[in-house]
């Protein structure tokens, strides 16, 4: 986990949904990881869990959908089974060995519990021979930097302290949503660029979750690629966050960033000030995809988080792009962000980060706002104890994708994409 983040502030059914995965990764290995009826049906088991809930499968998927953002589950696209699959990536993340995933997931499904309670539980995940290694492996989970558990006092009447999670449970209650109003938000009206202006001042600290893990998934997905072909296209570069993961993987390789933004290439530009290296290999383009002006050919291409910034016709220049001017078997690598259909997002808290004196907040909602858009509230809040020191919000519509829907798009083009965790491989 990012050292600045503070664990607890995960809400109460992104903590079900985590335990859930947790149990039964180890506890029905064949059936993980869970499409999201499987995970769903976890969540609202009545045994071995306290309390028992009922979520509907579009609670779920809402805290999947943050739970992606902030880095802590995957999207696994099956290619044997059509069905979306959802895994964790606690032990990467949160840097968790077995016996603490075991004690801190039967914390996070059954509430506070007792060394002897905890043992028993834990059994099907994890063997401790005595308390005593119980006792171990809490006090030092609780001697962490930022601590996952902690003991609680024992009460009276009762025989042995409890232990409880800490990751949720500090789900803020001193303002509230609507009070966000009252804020004034940044003077985004006479801009051209709204989302960029409001997002590229907070885009590193706050929306790049995702790069975590999708950056070393690209090591493994560009590791063939031959850069004497040409450069790798970066659609909607945004920041350049992804541009050493590119360098990494293709060292030889030059890199053509498109990124309409102004101000998200301020960023970026200022990236590329501190890095010469990245410098001497990236060409920017200040262009949308529409007018970029494109090399002959590419190596690979990637779209992190963009595809559905592009219109119809964007995406129809894209695929021709692919199917003629790349090399046979050259990679497009195009991140496919859920929800794959529109769907309400109550706002959420998706990243929370400490700056100096100050905590800046992510916050997302999101609304259908047709048969295939969203319109997302993006607010990025910076607070100073109880005081909300700036809120900007911005809307930014954005289409969703299946991975079928980008195969029906695809096929007419010649081209065909073979599904990984996240993000689909295009090529012909
Ligand atoms: C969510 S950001 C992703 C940035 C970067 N790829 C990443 O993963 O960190 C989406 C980017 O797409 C850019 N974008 C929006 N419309 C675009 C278009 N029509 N053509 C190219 N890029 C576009 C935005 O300016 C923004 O920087």
């Amino acid at each position: 986990m990012e050292e600045s983040r503070r664990h607890g502030d995960l809400t109460s059914t992104e903590v079900r949904i985590l335990g859930c995965l947790v149990e039964k990764e180890s506890t029905t290995p064949d059936n993980y990881p869970l499409t999201l009826n499987g995970l769903r049906t976890a969540c609202n088991q009545s045994t071995s869990r306290d309390p028992v809930v009922t979520f509907a499968d579009h609670e779920v998927e809402q805290a999947l959908v943050t739970l992606r953002e902030r880095g802590l589950t995957r999207t696994v696209h099956s290619t044997s089974n059509r069905a979306t699959k959802y895994r964790h990536v606690l032990p990467e993340v949160m840097g968790l060995e077995p016996a603490e995933m075991a004690l801190v997931s039967v914390l996070m499904l059954r509430g506070p519990q007792t060394i002897g309670e905890l043992k028993a539980r834990t059994e099907r995940q994890h063997h401790f021979d005595s308390t005593d290694e119980v006792t171990a492996v809490l006090d030092s989970l609780a001697a962490r930097a930022d601590p996952f558990v902690r003991q609680l006092d024992r009460q009276p009447g009762q025989k042995d302290a409890r232990w409880v999670q800490l990751l949720s449970g500090h789900e803020p209650t001193d303002w509230a949503w609507s009070t966000l109003d009252a804020v004034a938000p940044a003077d985004v009206s006479a801009s051209a660029d709204p989302y960029g202006e409001a997002t590229a001042e907070f885009y590193d600290l706050l929306a790049t979750g995702h790069w975590e893990a999708f950056g070393l998934q690209l090591l493994d997905l560009l590791a063939d690629v031959d850069p004497a072909a040409g450069p790798i296209l970066d659609v909607g570069a945004g920041t350049g966050v992804g541009l050493s993961y590119l360098q990494l993987a293709v060292p030889e390789a030059h890199i053509h960033a498109i990124e309409p933004s102004k101000a998200m290439r301020t960023a970026l530009h200022t990236r590329l000030a501190i890095d010469a290296g990245l410098r001497s290999i990236t060409t920017v383009d200040p262009a949308t995809f529409e007018h970029a002006e494109l090399p002959e050919q590419a190596c690979a291409l990637i779209a992190s988080a963009a595809l559905g910034h592009l219109g119809d016709l964007e995406r129809a220049r894209l695929w021709r792009y692919i199917a003629e001017q790349m090399p046979a078997g050259a990679p497009a690598v195009i991140e496919v962000l859920p929800p794959d259909r529109p769907l309400s997002v109550p706002p959420t808290r998706y990243r929370e980060i400490f700056v100096g004196d100050h905590v800046y907040e992510g916050w997302q909602e999101g609304e259908p706002s047709g048969d295939h858009h969203m319109a997302w509230t993006m607010t990025y809040k910076v607070r100073r104890g109880d005081t909300d020191v700036a809120a900007y919000t911005v809307r930014s519509a954005w289409r969703c994708f299946s991975v079928d829907d980008i195969r029906a798009e695809i096929a007419p083009f010649g081209l065909t994409l073979v599904e990984h965790e996240d993000c689909v491989v295009i090529s012909h």
